[in-house]
């Protein structure tokens, strides 16, 4: 169980599948796919969608529609596998229909031919590490073969591929960097992901330009520890990396996710400083405010080495959003080491926050210790975390009142009246137009901040001539360009 306060990547959320146009072209090989899991499972999920297109299959919205069903699972936390199998025997009914099963992502990759055993109607296991055989893999599932692609960690491949079915058509996702190498010692990911690789920064900035000549003008880099980044050509650092995709002519935003603090340098805060492009925002995850407790995570870097990246981030000229995610009851976390964490956000007093409550997964070396911390005790310290960041959220947010703020426009809710888009913060922004005004998603609109709560800003759309240039800091407190 987790608990969430704020909103960005890295949750565990089903992706709503909404290719309409290509969904109506015609064609007898069909496909569904339901995805869970991080923002790099979703973009994968695009991506193996790019992969089934290009292979003549048509994707359907439903199970019962479709020859192919596909399930992109992640494994994080939570029991994922038992969920995995769970779902999976729901599936069992469609098997006399002749349709066939595929389990992709992080549990297909940890639980690899088990699944065949307990699920013997399944016919694709893969892993993220093998996608890259993709069109290979269907040609032997059309033939009625079973089929696996279970890299071991060794792999050196990324998944490359031209065709992306981008599911939003504004923010565009790029994997710089896949796997991991850090086995922090609660994570399955190093095994469900194999070991760190990144693209080359030409590869990269080629579908970055790609990208913004399709019309995107919010792109977002990714990685397990997007930081940790590592040109194979040698030409450039993360950092620059971050400045040459941000100087793409007709760029509007750069994101990156996630961060790790060890191998966070302040040349990331310079280029955020020096690229307007860039935005102010730095997810930072810190797990826990202990340094026994970060040790034993195996985390690599102790409390006041993580206080010091935030020291620069807080140092910039602009007002760099900093949020994170936070575990609760790790094995032997005391009463006094939880404190520790919530003097923690104390002192850097995020904007936002995921917490968790640690669980226990298979391979990991956290494993072997003794979860001795019972459930309801990691429920409550859960509760306490998140009234914290409750109230904290609901300070930093009040800043933003009086301000001007460019939000780009994802929505609108008809029942209340409002649009709704994020600030370069991430920050989710509901605000009112004009009468008569129609707003277009994707475009970007300065809106004067009314009001706040913990998790969201209230608006008004601004006149276009407002000036909105991001969130200078002015003389004392954080401050972007003020109205009247
Ligand atoms: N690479 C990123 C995190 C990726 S996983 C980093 O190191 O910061 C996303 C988040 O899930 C982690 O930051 C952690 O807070 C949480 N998480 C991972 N494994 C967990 C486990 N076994 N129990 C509880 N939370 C976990
Ligand atoms: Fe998991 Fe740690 Fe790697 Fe993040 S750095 S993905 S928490 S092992
Ligand atoms: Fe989940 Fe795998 Fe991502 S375990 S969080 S889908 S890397």
């Amino acid at each position: 169980m987790s608990g969430s306060v704020g909103a960005h990547a890295a949750r565990t959320l089903p992706l709503s599948l909404v290719y309409t146009e290509r969904m109506s072209e015609s064609g007898d090989k069909t496909f569904y796919l339901e995805t869970f899991g991080c923002q790099m499972n979703a973009h994968d999920s695009e991506k193996v969608v790019g992969t089934l297109l290009q292979q003549g299959y048509r994707q359907v919205p439903s199970v019962e529609e479709a020859g192919l069903v596909l399930y992109n699972t992640c494994s994080i936390r939570d029991k994922a596998e038992q969920k995995v199998f769970n779902r999976l025997a729901d599936y069992k009914k469609y098997r006399a229909q002749g349709k066939q099963f595929g389990v992709l992502g992080c549990v297909a990759q940890q639980e690899g031919e088990k699944i065949f055993e307990r699920a013997p109607y399944v016919s694709l296991v893969c892993g993220s590490a093998s996608y890259r055989n993709l069109p290979q893999m269907l040609v032997q599932l059309e033939t009625g073969q079973r089929v696996t692609g279970l890299d071991d960690r060794a792999t050196d491949k990324c998944f490359e591929t031209e065709y992306t079915a981008r599911s939003n058509p504004h923010r565009g996702y790029i994997t710089i960097i896949e796997g991991c190498d850090k086995f922090c010692a609660y994570c399955v990911v190093p095994y469900t992901r194999g070991k760190e690789r990144s693209r080359t920064s030409s590869s990269v900035l080629d579908e970055a330009r790609q990208l913004v000549d399709l019309g995107y003008t919010e792109i977002q880099l990714l990685g397990q520890n997007v930081n940790s980044y590592r040109d194979p050509d040698g030409k450039k650092s993360f950092a620059e990396m971050l400045a040459a995709v941000a100087s793409v002519a007709g760029m509007r935003r750069v994101r990156f996710t996630t961060s790790h603090p060890r191998d966070f340098g302040r040349d990331i805060v310079d280029v955020i400083d020096a690229v307007p492009t860039l935005c102010d925002h730095v997810h930072l995850p810190v797990q826990s405010g202990s340094t026994r407790v970060l040790d034993a995570m195996q985390r690599l870097y102790t409390r006041d080495e993580y206080l010091e990246r935030i020291a620069w981030i807080q140092a910039a000229r602009r007002d760099i959003s900093i949020t994170s995610d936070l575990i609760v009851g790790f094995p032997g976390e005391t009463e006094r080491e939880f404190e520790e964490t919530l003097s923690l956000m104390d002192e850097v007093r995020y904007d936002s926050v995921f917490t968790f409550k640690y669980s226990a997964r298979p391979n990991t070396p956290a494993l072997r210790l003794e979860d001795a911390i019972p459930d309801a005790e990691k429920a409550r310290r859960l509760a306490v975390l998140n009234d914290k960041q409750k109230q904290i959220g609901a300070e930093r947010n009040q800043r933003h009142v009086g301000q001007v703020l460019e939000v780009m426009v994802e929505g609108k809710n008809p029942a209340r009246g409002q649009w709704i888009g994020r600030t370069s913060q991430i920050k989710v922004m509901n605000f009112t137009v004009p009468a008569g005004v129609e707003l277009t998603t994707g475009s970007y609109v300065p809106v004067r901040v009314t009001g706040s709560f913990p998790n969201s800003l209230v608006g008004d759309m601004a006149s276009a001539s407002g000036d909105c240039g991001g969130s200078k800091k002015s003389a004392g407190r954080g401050a972007a360009a003020e109205l009247g």
